[in-house]
């Protein structure tokens, strides 16, 4: 019996500067706007696969730990099984380098890896677009993964017209993403609950859709011409519209904590001192900074009053998945 070797992907994770909230097709997570990003250097998760005619049953390891295989890996298995005509089952091996569930994006990064070395690994040689369909059936975010430096999520009405398409890489502009680490542990609401309570029982849904529609115009058009105040201006008010969606929510929940706070208190105070940057949170509540080269010390100093230096993490624009050697 001959067993082919696992085959490997590195995916880094993205932060949306345009927010992807609501689902409109949960099955095949069609979202109910479109969405844009910046891919990041510093986090990423690398995954093997291997399907193997003699295993009983999917298997999961992540980070050397042997995990159940959840719902959303055996549907991206399922899809990439179905498009190469397979029915074998598959040994998973994934290595995350990034914080799990805290709002740091790391279902973005493992489900554009997944896509990626299984339909390899399943013969399939797959272009980004179609790649992006299939990391979308794992998590929504992780369908912009697939290409680096800021990327936008179409978000269709169908599987064949949702995906992600590179708006420019590699990112001409001056433009960092400082991390905050405030909590490495599981956020309390998922971002799916969280966006179904939205979208059932907010009643800003509707304007949050039309907003969302034009922060894309807009940012687009400030990333093409080159002006980091409006991606930051944009990117900050984005966010909070974002988060004013689940303070609304019925029964009304929240991502924020104290120190969330406290990271946007420093935003403002450093920006009436004259250093420009502007903050965005996901789902959960580690703050990202946005600023440009010039500021990045003087936003660390100041970070350094209130936070651990291994918690505060400085990203550039990263790039997009590839397959690569077995990186064990
Ligand atoms: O696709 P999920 O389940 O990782 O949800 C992502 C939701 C946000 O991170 C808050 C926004 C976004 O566009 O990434």
């Amino acid at each position: 019996m001959k067993t082919e070797p696992l085959t490997w992907a590195q995916a880094h994770t993205n932060i949306a500067l345009v927010k992807y909230w609501g689902k409109a097709n949960l099955e095949l997570i069609i979202p109910q706007n479109s969405s844009l990003s910046l891919t990041l250097d510093h986090f990423y998760t690398q995954t093997g696969v291997q399907f193997d005619e003699y295993l009983s049953a999917d298997q999961f390891w992540l980070d050397d730990q042997s995990i159940p295989v959840s719902s959303k890996v055996k549907r991206c298995l399922d899809v990439v099984r179905e498009l190469a005509g397979i029915n074998q089952f598959a040994k998973v091996v994934s290595y995350n380098h990034v914080p799990n569930s805290a709002g740091l994006a790391s279902s973005a990064s493992a489900f554009a890896a997944l896509a990626t070395a299984a339909s390899r690994a399943a013969g399939l040689h797959l272009d980004g677009k179609q790649l992006s369909r299939i990391a979308r059936r794992g998590s929504g975010s992780s369908t912009r993964s697939i290409f680096g430096g800021f990327v936008e999520w179409h978000g269709g009405n169908s599987d064949a017209t949702s995906y992600a398409e590179p708006i420019q890489d590699p990112v001409t502009m001056d433009i960092k993403m400082i991390t905050v680490i405030l909590n490495r542990s599981q956020k309390s609401i998922s971002s799916s609950n969280g966006m179904q309570r939205s979208v059932t029982t907010s009643p800003y849904y509707p304007i949050w859709r039309d907003q969302a529609a034009n922060d894309l115009i807009n940012i687009k058009q400030a990333i093409y011409s080159n002006e980091f105040t409006n991606v930051g201006e944009i990117a900050e008010t984005n966010a909070m519209r974002m988060h004013s969606l689940t303070l609304s929510a019925d029964p009304s929940f929240t991502y924020f904590n104290a120190d969330s706070l406290t990271v946007m208190n420093v935003v403002h105070h450093l920006r009436q001192n004259g250093i420009e940057c502007y903050f965005t949170m996901d789902a959960g509540p580690n703050v990202k900074i946005l600023c440009q080269s010039k500021n990045e010390q003087r936003i660390q100093d100041e970070l350094a009053n209130h936070f651990k230096p291994q918690d505060i993490v400085v990203c550039n624009p990263g790039p997009g998945v590839k397959v690569i050697r077995d990186p064990r």
